[in-house]
């Protein structure tokens, strides 16, 4: 893998779940991180968590977009360049439209689409300097548009949608800028299953019933490793074959 040592990678929403798995995995493969949160106390237990790993905390509310601005000035001050911007964050929305108010709406659209839509925006000069620069946005499956029929939380697979049109049209937009960005749409995937654990205490937990973040993190191994194509949209599920998230 030493095509991909020493990278540095940006990976929102890294204080929990899939974030945390991925910091974990490519701090061990030696990329240079920048690890962003909203809570420091969960930013701090991170940190302990990776020890002497090359890694830079930085917060932000992806619903103030001043917090953003001020996150990626204090990036300036660390580098100038991104190679691979992880963009992982999103709001929590799993209930039904009519059971949720106006002002919760509009907070979970503020975060998952604008708040995800600034980060890149804010990340691009950063992205221009790097020789080969990616955009890994991480949807969903229910995210992917494929069909016309979905079963699901409205607001969240709207949201999912709105970002997967993002990334696409992106793949264009900047494209003049050397920059690849590619749609990553998983199915329901072990987020709380912790680095290291093994794989048969995740077969007795899980079973085929989600996908094991080390197979997410294999996905964008595979993503940045392609060195004559590119990986413009990728859907990972778990494999269970019963599954049917799309
Ligand atoms: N888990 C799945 O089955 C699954 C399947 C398909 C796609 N995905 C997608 O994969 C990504 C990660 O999922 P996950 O399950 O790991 O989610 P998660 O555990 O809820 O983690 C989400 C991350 O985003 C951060 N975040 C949320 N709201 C924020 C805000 N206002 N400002 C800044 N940061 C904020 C969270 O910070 P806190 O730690 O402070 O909450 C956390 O670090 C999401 O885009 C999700 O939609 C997940």
């Amino acid at each position: 893998m030493n095509f991909m040592m020493k990278k540095k990678m940006l990976i929102t929403g890294a204080t929990s779940g899939i974030g945390t798995y991925l910091a974990h995995h490519f701090a061990q493969l030696g990329f240079t991180l920048y690890l962003h949160g909203r809570d420091q106390k969960k930013l701090d237990a991170l940190a302990k968590g990776l020890g002497s790993a090359d890694f830079t905390l930085l917060r932000c509310d992806l619903a103030d977009t001043k917090s953003i601005s001020i996150m990626f000035e204090e990036l300036s001050l660390k580098t100038n360049v991104i190679d691979v911007l992880i963009s992982n964050a999103f709001g929590k929305m799993e209930n039904e439209l009519v059971k949720i108010d106006g002002d919760a709406l509009t907070e979970f659209f503020r975060i998952s689409v604008v708040g995800t839509a600034d980060v890149i925006r804010q990340a691009i000069p950063f992205l221009k300097h790097s020789k080969d620069a990616r955009i890994i946005n991480i949807v969903a499956d229910w995210g992917f548009p494929m069909h016309n029929v979905m079963t699901g939380p409205s607001a969240y697979i709207s949201a999912k949608y709105a970002v997967h049109g993002l990334g696409a049209a992106l793949q264009t937009e900047i494209a003049k800028l050397g920059i690849k960005t590619t749609n990553l749409c998983p199915g329901i995937v072990a987020a709380d299953i912790e680095y290291g654990t093994s794989d048969a205490d995740f077969i007795n937990s899980k079973g085929n019933s989600a996908i094991h973040p080390k197979d997410l993190a294999k996905a964008v191994e595979f993503i940045l490793g392609q060195e004559f194509s590119y990986v413009r949209s990728l859907v990972l599920t778990p494999s269970n074959p019963e599954y049917n998230g799309l």
